[in-house]
């Protein structure tokens, strides 16, 4: 059946409120179902624990059914909810961070960072609009001709985005981006994203509190570097994270996990990363970390780190950490407010004390580019000064990428807010020994 016929007869059957209906049952089972335990799990165990909760929803909501019958339910419900066809099995890959479907022949995915081109197939774009189908009604939304872009997730977390011709040239598009794995700093460093002192530096810079901006383009590795320096926020603290689709997954105790939400079919009901950020000012939150800033909540954000909610970070994305902290301006001139630009920089000197840049290199492995901390101050031009750069080595034959951090003396005001919370500053960076003022102490390359 067409995509759009089944739309149609979704929509009808809704009308009728059919509560023997297979889709009544699913979204049932949806609303029961903690995600986040899902996720936890391999593909066969998710189907067993669907079809136990559906077991449950049956016998306290359902309908008088035979032992067959009822098995027979269960099972169509549990496929509805699950049943992704070709898809199944590279979901169930853990090795497969990112399946992209370019129409019904061609099925690409990303291991270790790097992309190829899988055998299998729909059995043609029907099959497909099919699945389409199936991941976007899972979260109450529609695809067809008059909303041809939908973002969804599937019930296993992954987030989903979809987009049909006429604004697609190629024939339906299905992008899945698989959690983040969350990795531990120690790890990271293994795998050479980053040096042992930096590690230390930036542990300390959290402890003492440094509002910290990680920037740099898809796929970096951002969230995974955020969620990686959460690990050093005092377990004493309050933290609220605010997300589009939560992907965090802090260590701590006492963390309270907000997610945004897109409007509904009829255009209402969204509540925005920004109306978030102003409800966790609300919260008694020590620290405020924000997946990514995109649009009007940056200058919400910058105010939550000026007005006591300093140790809160945020990643942004952006080209280098010069550019982070322009698209930042641009990003908090948005919205409907329009504060004027040097109002923006002032907010900016105030509350951002370091960028981490990262960098994704063809042989698929991702590094700290760049650590800058800002030393301008109130409306003064942005001026960042690095204290560590990654220099990389020509691509040899192996094509992996090779190269080695250079660190730089922090400046005397960084220096110093870290020693005064008692954290040490890892020898190769130092302090820079006098820093007349208004003086770049070691001007970026
Ligand atoms: N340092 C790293 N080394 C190797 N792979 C990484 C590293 N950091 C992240 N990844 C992987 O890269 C992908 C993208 O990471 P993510 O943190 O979601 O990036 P971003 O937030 O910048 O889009 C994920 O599959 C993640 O596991
Ligand atoms: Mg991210």
């Amino acid at each position: 059946m067409s995509l759009k016929a089944r739309l149609d007869e979704d929509r009808a059957s809704e009308g009728r409120a059919d509560r023997g209906s297979v889709t009544h049952w699913r979204r049932r089972l949806l609303e029961e179902i903690n995600l986040e335990d899902l996720t936890r799990l391999t593909m066969a165990q998710r189907r067993v624990r669907l079809e136990k909760v559906v077991g449950h929803i049956l016998t306290r909501e359902g309908p008088v059914l035979s032992e067959r019958e009822r098995s027979m339910l269960i099972r169509r419900v549990v496929d509805e909810a699950l049943g992704l066809g070709v898809l199944e099995p590279l979901l169930a890959d853990e090795t497969i961070t990112e399946i992209m479907v370019n129409g019904p022949d061609n099925i690409f995915i990303e291991r270790d960072g790097r992309m190829r081109r899988v055998d299998a197939t729909f059995n043609g774009e029907d099959q497909l609009y099919q699945t389409i189908d199936r991941i976007v009604s899972l979260v109450n939304r529609r695809v067809d001709e008059s909303s041809p872009m939908v973002d969804a997730r599937l019930p296993t977390g992954e987030r989903v985005n979809v987009i049909i011709p006429p604004l697609s040239l190629s024939g339906p598009i299905l992008t899945i981006r698989r959690f983040p794995k969350p990795y531990p700093i120690e790890e990271l460093i293994r795998m050479g994203s980053l040096d042992p002192a930096t590690g230390i530096l930036l542990a300390a810079m959290v402890r003492a509190r440094f509002n910290i901006v990680v920037s740099g383009g898809t796929g970096t590795g951002k969230t995974t570097f955020l969620n990686a320096m959460s690990a050093f926020v005092p377990a004493t603290e309050r933290i609220v994270t605010i997300e589009d689709s939560a992907e965090l997954q802090l260590m701590q105790e006492h963390v309270v996990r907000l997610e945004s939400r897109p409007a509904n079919i009829e255009g209402r009901g969204e509540i925005a990363i920004r109306d978030l950020v102003r409800n966790a000012l609300r919260m008694r939150p020590d620290r405020i970390i924000v997946g990514e800033v995109r649009g009007s909540e940056t200058i919400d954000m910058l105010q939550a780190m000026n007005t006591g909610h300093d140790g809160s970070l945020v990643t942004v994305h952006a080209n280098s950490a010069e550019d982070a902290i322009h698209r930042l301006q641009s990003l908090a001139t948005m919205g409907e407010g329009h504060v004027p630009y040097d109002a923006v920089r002032d907010q900016i000197n105030n509350a951002v004390d370091a960028i981490v840049h990262l960098g994704r290199w063809p042989d698929g492995s991702r590094r700290v580019d760049e650590i800058a901390v800002v030393s301008s101050r109130r409306r003064e031009q942005f001026r960042l000064d690095s204290v560590l750069r990654f220099d990389a080595l020509p691509i040899g034959p192996n094509r992996a990428v090779e190269g080695k951090f250079r660190h730089f003396p922090l400046p005397r005001h960084v220096a110093g807010r870290i020693h005064h919370v008692g954290e040490t500053i890892p020898a190769v960076f130092g302090v820079v020994a006098s820093e007349p003022p208004g003086t770049t102490p070691h001007p970026r390359p």
